[in-house]
């Protein structure tokens, strides 16, 4: 089984600040720094660093996405469906609080630009039984999933961040999906994890899911199995990335041909050592930091 991953790849403008700006509010930052980010670089990034083999399909700006392709590669992320256009890459405006919150704004730039001709020309290198990996931070969301489904391919989806167009997609086709609480929240209606999970169950019965609960922990759920998780306990210094680091892990480990708890493990415990570090993709441990 390979891996593909549709997936943004963005510069992260990262700003440290007393709280989160609020509105008509204007603060100044305690320090600015930029990161290499995007949902999509940062989960092919946790799946190279968790072992597995994984092509990244996205676009970059021909001018400034160097950089990310640059840390794809260091990360031995196959990379050769990265292409370049002429328009900036996708950028995010990021603040993170004292706690390690944050608060991100996406412009999404080259990641906009993925169109049929791109998502057929990338497809045509994969067949039944591969695996696709999808966020909602490139254009043609829906076509992705119809017509990986069309060929056969399982599709993992973290529907991040969550808007009509994931809403407007058919997710009867997804195998499997990533989601946190506020996720789970809209498209169940529901807002305790355990009336999630079940809503999930109703909704999607042929999928499995996992639904991430920050600090709480994390559950596994296919069917009648279910498994939860606790969380490692640590000081977060910046989540941006956490969910990214766990759904590489996950997925790395499951086609690696980890058992489902023992790849939810090693997830929980990347995601959490995540938070430690500032940054997005630089704070995704290495497999030898997790066993
Ligand atoms: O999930 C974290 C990521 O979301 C950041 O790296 C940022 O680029 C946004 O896409």
């Amino acid at each position: 089984m390979r891996i593909v991953n549709f997936g943004s790849l963005n510069i992260d403008k990262t700003y440290s600040v007393p709280h989160i700006v609020q509105e008509g509010e204007t603060i100044s930052s305690l320090d600015y720094q930029e990161f290499v980010g995007g949902k999509g670089l940062n989960q092919s990034i946790a799946i190279a660093r968790a072992g597995g083999q994984v092509w990244h399909a996205g676009l970059i700006g021909q001018e400034d996405g160097n950089v990310l392709l640059q840390a794809l590669e260091d990360s031995g992320v196959h990379t050769e469906f990265v292409e370049n256009r002429p328009i900036a890459s996708g950028h995010t405006i990021i603040q993170v609080d004292n706690e390690g919150k944050n608060s991100i704004i996406v412009s999404g730039g080259a990641n906009r630009a993925i169109d049929e001709l791109y998502i057929d020309k990338v497809l045509s290198h994969f067949s039944a039984g591969d695996l696709l990996l999808l966020q909602n931070e490139v254009s043609c969301f829906s076509k992705i999933i119809d017509k990986a489904h069309k060929k056969g391919l399982k599709i993992y989806l973290n529907p991040s961040p969550m808007d009509d167009e994931v809403l407007s997609a058919d997710l009867n086709k997804i195998d499997c999906f990533l989601i946190n609480e506020i996720e789970g929240q809209i498209l169940t209606g529901e807002k305790d994890a355990s009336k999630i999970m079940h809503a999930m169950q109703a909704q999607y019965p042929e999928s499995s899911l996992v639904l991430t609960l920050g600090a709480e922990g994390s559950y596994y759920q296919n069917g009648d199995q279910q498994i939860f998780i606790p969380s490692l306990k640590v000081k977060a210094i910046d989540t941006t990335g956490a969910g990214d680091t766990f759904c590489g892990y996950f997925i790395a480990n499951l086609t690696r041909g980890k058992i489902v708890e023992e790849s939810m493990k090693r997830a929980s415990r990347a995601a959490s050592l995540a938070c430690t570090v500032k940054g997005a993709s630089n704070s995704i441990p290495m497999r030898e930091e997790i066993y």
